[in-house]
């Protein structure tokens, strides 16, 4: 992987604690195995979806991962447009080192990530932007109420942004540029108050037990994602496949149930989909090809795995995601 340092890869690949949610977002996909149909006639395969209004190639879509000029000089630009060109939709990280008018000139649908800041006005003056710009959808991060502890990054030393990178969308009326802080003082009001300031629809990221899929139900919100960081956050969390489908149980089709974590192959996809699932994201995969081949690498890997839910969709019998049912899935 060029220009990758070792202390940056760290960064992307690392997780909390011991990293057990980090692996076992993998290893639970693993312990899951498809129960295919046969003579279903699937000749006919359409893998489009269509999320508030925005339809795309195929329910995989880019998670919001931050410092994407660690990986490449061209960063979240570069992300962005290998995620247009492969058809798909981009979450832009709060922490990205792009400004995300940038990003938006690139055409690729957006949504934006928040993590909402203790700072009302500055939250506001933040999704103001992201909505000026063009942004789709607001996907607040509700898992971090404080930052885990990372022995990767804490063993490195890895503190800060090199010289000449910094979290663009952070600049407050001054041109300062703020650092994120986490809030352990948030309550369901965010929700609300984000609601008064804005009329994106938005989604929650981090939700893990159906208590909370219910709540945010109650609260209005218009999509989920379950997702623990990628197993950056709780180390200990339960691993995102095994939560969904007491999530989507609770959730009873009112809103949109959305998956990132270990998510590495189509039939990783298709197991997701059928557990309930709309559409899934990717985080690391997408770094990793940032870093290998810029544009032309997202919209590879993004590609490679669209093409493997298509070929998995016919192997297991479906012609299209919501074809994708329960009874085909079995723990391995
Ligand atoms: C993340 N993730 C993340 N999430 C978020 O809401 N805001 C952020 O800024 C970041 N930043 C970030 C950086 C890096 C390097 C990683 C790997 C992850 C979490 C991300 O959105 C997603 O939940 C996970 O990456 C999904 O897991 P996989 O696909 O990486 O296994």
């Amino acid at each position: 992987m060029p220009d990758l340092s070792p202390v940056h890869r760290d960064f992307f690949a690392g997780g909390a604690g011991d990293e057990r949610t980090l692996r076992a977002n993998e290893a639970a996909f693993d312990r899951i195995r498809v129960v295919p149909r046969v003579l279903r006639a699937t000749g006919d395969r359409d893998l489009r979806i269509t999320l508030f209004g925005t339809e795309v190639a195929a329910p995989v879509l880019v998670a919001p991962t931050a410092f994407h000029r660690l990986a490449h000089p061209d960063g979240e630009v570069a992300t962005a447009r290998g995620t247009a060109a492969a058809g798909s939709l981009m979450v832009v990280s709060m922490a990205a080192t792009a400004p995300v008018e940038d990003i938006a000139a690139t055409d690729c649908p957006l949504w934006f990530q928040l993590y909402p800041q203790p700072d009302a006005a500055f939250t506001a003056s933040v999704v103001g932007r992201a909505e000026a710009a063009g942004v789709r959808a607001l996907v607040v991060t509700v898992d971090s109420p404080v930052f885990a502890h990372r022995p990767r990054d804490v063993r490195n030393g890895f503190l800060d942004l090199p010289a000449g990178m910094v979290c663009e969308n952070l600049r407050d009326g001054t041109g300062r540029v703020r650092s994120i802080a986490m809030d352990d003082r948030l309550g369901w009001d965010v929700v609300d108050r984000l609601r008064a300031i804005t009329g994106l629809p938005i989604v929650l990221k981090g939700i893990l037990h159906p208590a909370d899929a219910e709540l945010a139900v109650e609260h209005g919100v218009s999509g989920l994602i379950v997702s623990n960081h990628g197993g950056r956050q709780l180390d200990g969390a339960i691993a995102t496949i095994d939560a969904l489908p007491a999530v989507v149980k609770a959730v009873g089709g009112r809103l949109p149930v959305l998956l990132d974590g270990g998510v590495r192959r189509g039939v990783d996809v298709l197991v997701a989909l059928a557990l309930g699932a709309t559409a899934v994201l990717v985080g690391r995969p997408v770094v990793w090809a940032l870093a290998a081949g810029g544009a032309a690498g997202v919209r590879d890997a993004l590609d490679g795995l669209m093409v493997g839910l298509d070929a998995a969709l016919a192997l297991a019998g479906a012609r299209t995601p919501a074809e994708l049912t329960a009874d085909l899935v079995a723990a391995a």
